[in-house]
């Protein structure tokens, strides 16, 4: 593959801010400077007016996911591409199966989606569902094949939900491995008492999905969770934190120093409860778990992202139709499909609504949409990083662009936007994968299996 050349952008990483040129060959990047001398044949970019990004990476997504009795919408194909259209070239996906399945089979499951049908790089967080004799050397297998960090789900009782024994089991295993453990924290038994409770009085519609799963359920999980890092020495990470109380659990966790990252999600950034109170079940669309939660709580997640107390902005991008899928639920909103798709427009929305609008410092949003996550999960300096060496992930970002955000341009497989018509103050101009040019001007013009699946070791935090 011939040399590309990116001329005249102005760098900008978790920690420096520059203008020089870059120089990528065999798939990274091997050279920074100014007047680079590039060997005839070397494709030029030119970036001048625009900001030159690391890749943006997803800690937290699901492309398949067979899930409350049905299926995520996107393929690997549909999802990849989507992530890279809005500047995500590597995501983390939750390889998920349930308490029914044997962790290896879905294991291998997962990847066999994923290979040849991935656009960018890719790896998996492995579920622990269950925890059964032969776990440990099936998940000791996992890891040996490149996965160094875990999920698990307090929540989806009888589904992926693990007991407390298996908690305690699956977390002195990762400490034992060096493995970071990410997890789904509510308390699944207050979920379905107040689902129940909520169902027997009539409250079907998605309006009551909040108030069975309320911001006590969520900090109850968070501190339950952090009580058994604290007891086993693990390290873990809080996927979609969405509210102020759950924040306050794991910061009082943080402060007698149990090891614990946390990760909020666009979705609970950028929307609130009223999203999913809207009238003729269209609040379904905006069932997602945790749910959304009530406007004064956005104002303390970005107020944690600021200062760094919130480390990582993931998506949970978890995709199902409003016609056919979510209306499973019409009557019963314990059946609604939870998910609020967002692979493609994280990027685009921390950005405008962040660092455009006066509320993240660019330095922080490249930190947490990307370089954090690259740390915590074993990917740095290979991805998050723009340095001789790291892989040629690049985003050549124009700031200037102005659109609106839309299901009907959108590429995520999907017959809704939960962010219909939000106003976007720029965008990816240019994408590569390793080197390759993925996304020009918002279309797709990439490789669509060159993705990879990264392999990641186990670390010693
Ligand atoms: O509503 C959500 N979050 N759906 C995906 C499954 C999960 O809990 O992450
Ligand atoms: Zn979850
Ligand atoms: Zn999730």
């Amino acid at each position: 593959m011939s040399g590309l050349l990116i001329k005249n952008g102005e760098i900008i990483t978790a920690d420096t801010r520059y203008q020089a040129d870059i120089y990528c060959q065999d798939e990274q990047i091997t050279q920074i400077g100014q007047n680079l001398e590039v060997p005839p044949g070397t494709q030029i970019i030119d970036a001048a007016g625009k900001y030159v990004f690391p890749g943006f990476i997803d800690p937290h997504v699901h492309i398949y996911l067979p899930f409350m009795g049905t299926e995520s919408k996107d393929s690997h194909s549909s999802g990849s591409q989507a992530a890279l259209v809005g500047g995500t070239t590597t995501f983390i996906e939750m390889c998920a199966p349930s308490r029914l399945d044997d962790a290896l089979e879905g294991y291998e499951l997962w990847k066999s989606k994923a290979a040849g049908n991935s656009a960018c790089d890719y790896s998996f967080h492995m579920a622990v569902s269950k925890f059964e004799d032969k776990t440990e050397a099936q998940l000791k297998e996992i890891i040996a094949d490149g996965i160094s960090s875990f999920k698990v789900f307090l929540a989806y009782k009888g589904f992926f939900g693990v007991e407390d024994e298996e908690l305690y089991k699956t977390l002195n295993l990762a400490k034992r491995e060096g493995v970071i453990v990410t997890a789904h924290c509510e308390n699944a038994e207050l979920v379905a008492q107040l689902q129940a409770k909520l169902l027997a009085a009539g409250k079907t519609g998605p309006e009551y999905h909040e108030p069975s799963r309320p911001v006590s359920v969520e900090a109850e999980g968070v501190h339950h969770f952090a009580t058994f890092l604290e007891m086993t020495g693990a390290h873990g990470y809080v996927v979609h934190l969405s509210c102020a109380a759950a924040l306050r659990a794991a910061m009082a966790a943080k402060s007698r120093g149990v090891k614990l990252a946390i990760e909020s999600v666009i979705p609970h950034l950028m929307l609130d409860k009223t999203y999913a109170e809207r009238p003729n079940f269209e609040g379904a669309k905006y069932v997602m778990s945790p749910p959304l939660r009530e406007k004064r709580n956005q104002l303390v997640l970005w107020e944690a992202l600021r200062n760094g107390f919130i480390d990582t902005i993931g998506t949970d991008h978890a995709p199902f139709d409003f016609v056919g899928q979510k209306d499973m639920g019409k009557d019963d909103f314990t059946k609604i499909p939870n998910g609020i798709p967002a692979i493609e427009d994280r990027v685009n929305l921390l950005y405008t609504y962040g660092v455009s609008r006066g509320n993240l410092d660019i330095h922080r949003f490249v930190d947490a949409a990307s370089t954090k996550a690259a740390k915590l999960f074993g990917l740095f300096p290979r991805k998050g990083s723009i340095q001789p060496g790291s892989d040629a992930d690049l985003v050549i970002y124009d700031p200037s662009y102005r659109g609106k955000l839309s299901a009907e341009s959108q590429v995520m497989n999907l017959d809704y936007n939960g962010f219909e018509g939000m106003e976007i103050d720029g965008r990816p101009s240019v994408v590569t994968v390793r080197g390759q040019v993925a996304v020009r001007d918002g279309k797709f013009v990439g490789d669509p299996g060159r993705g990879k699946l990264l392999k990641r070791q186990p670390q010693r935090f």
